[in-house]
């Protein structure tokens, strides 16, 4: 077992490639971010479903320790799944927990990486989703992006991306809203939630994970240096690159889940 400990409280425990647990432990520390978290993947799968089946063929971009498609495959059994990432400690976790599921097939690739699309094992996709990723890169690389996945989405597919979106028209109530969300996150931590560093620290101390753990550190460093740009420019940007249409499906004050339909 490894035993997590911050300088403030003890935060759980884990065993050695206990994958389930991993998983667990993941989904915590994010909602500690997103207590919405959850919704936002029902809502992503609702509209899956209501626009191209219960049997899609779906990327999931960026896909961490493959928490996308975990709950897809477990809500549309006939759905198939590529994850593509970089990091390889959450793709260590994502290809343990999935090792006997033939339906899910996982890829490293670097999404800046103008030929990353060449690494898929397909060319095209009925749905394209990602959740809380995009952030990581700057506005030309993620425009750049939307361009390379509008062409990996087939006419009538679509993109979903869940992602912290800010709206700098709205200053006063942006600064309410991220001052409740950090006096409920300081709570939570208080209370032993693992944050992002606590939970990071706790994967370098697995012995299946310490080596891609510290891979992922000489990769990414300690923060992500992305934009987070309003759903206005998400949608405006998806048109300019093939999309037919593009809006936001679900919000939350800090959160919104957009889809485009090609
Ligand atoms: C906070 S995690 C979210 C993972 C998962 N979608 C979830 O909701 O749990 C962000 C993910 O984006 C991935 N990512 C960021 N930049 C990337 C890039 N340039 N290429 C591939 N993956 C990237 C990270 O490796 C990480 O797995």
């Amino acid at each position: 077992m490894t035993d997590v400990n911050t300088s403030a409280t003890t935060v759980g425990a884990v065993a050695t490639g206990d994958w389930q647990a991993w998983q667990e432990s993941w989904d915590r520390q994010q909602e500690w971010y997103m207590p919405d978290r959850e919704e936002r993947f029902r809502i992503m799968l609702d509209m899956v479903e209501a626009v191209v089946g219960t049997s899609p063929r779906v990327l999931d971009l960026a896909c961490g320790t493959g928490t996308i498609t975990a709950r897809l495959l477990a809500r549309f059994p006939d759905a198939t799944s590529t994850g593509v990432d970089l990091d390889p400690a959450l793709l260590t976790i994502a290809g343990g927990t999935f090792a006997d599921d033939e339906r899910a097939t996982f890829v490293t690739a670097d999404l800046k990486d103008p030929d990353w699309p060449a690494r898929l094992p397909h060319d095209s996709y009925d749905a394209v989703l990602t959740a809380t990723a995009l952030h990581w890169l700057r506005g030309e690389p993620l425009a750049d992006l939307y361009g390379q996945v509008a062409e990996l989405v087939r006419d009538g597919g679509v993109l979903m991306n869940a992602d912290h979106m800010i709206d700098e028209t709205t200053p006063r109530i942006n600064a309410a809203e991220r001052a409740q969300r950090h006096a409920r996150m300081d709570r939570a931590r208080r209370a032993g939630a693992l944050d992002w560093a606590a939970w990071w620290k706790a994967a370098a101390e697995d012995p299946v994970l310490a080596e891609p753990t510290a891979r992922r550190f000489e990769i990414y460093g300690e923060h992500a240096d992305g934009d987070m740009p309003s759903a206005a420019w998400h949608a405006r940007v998806l048109r300019e690159k093939g999309f037919a249409e593009a809006r936001p499906v679900w919000c939350s004050p800090s959160d919104t889940l957009l889809l485009a339909v090609k």
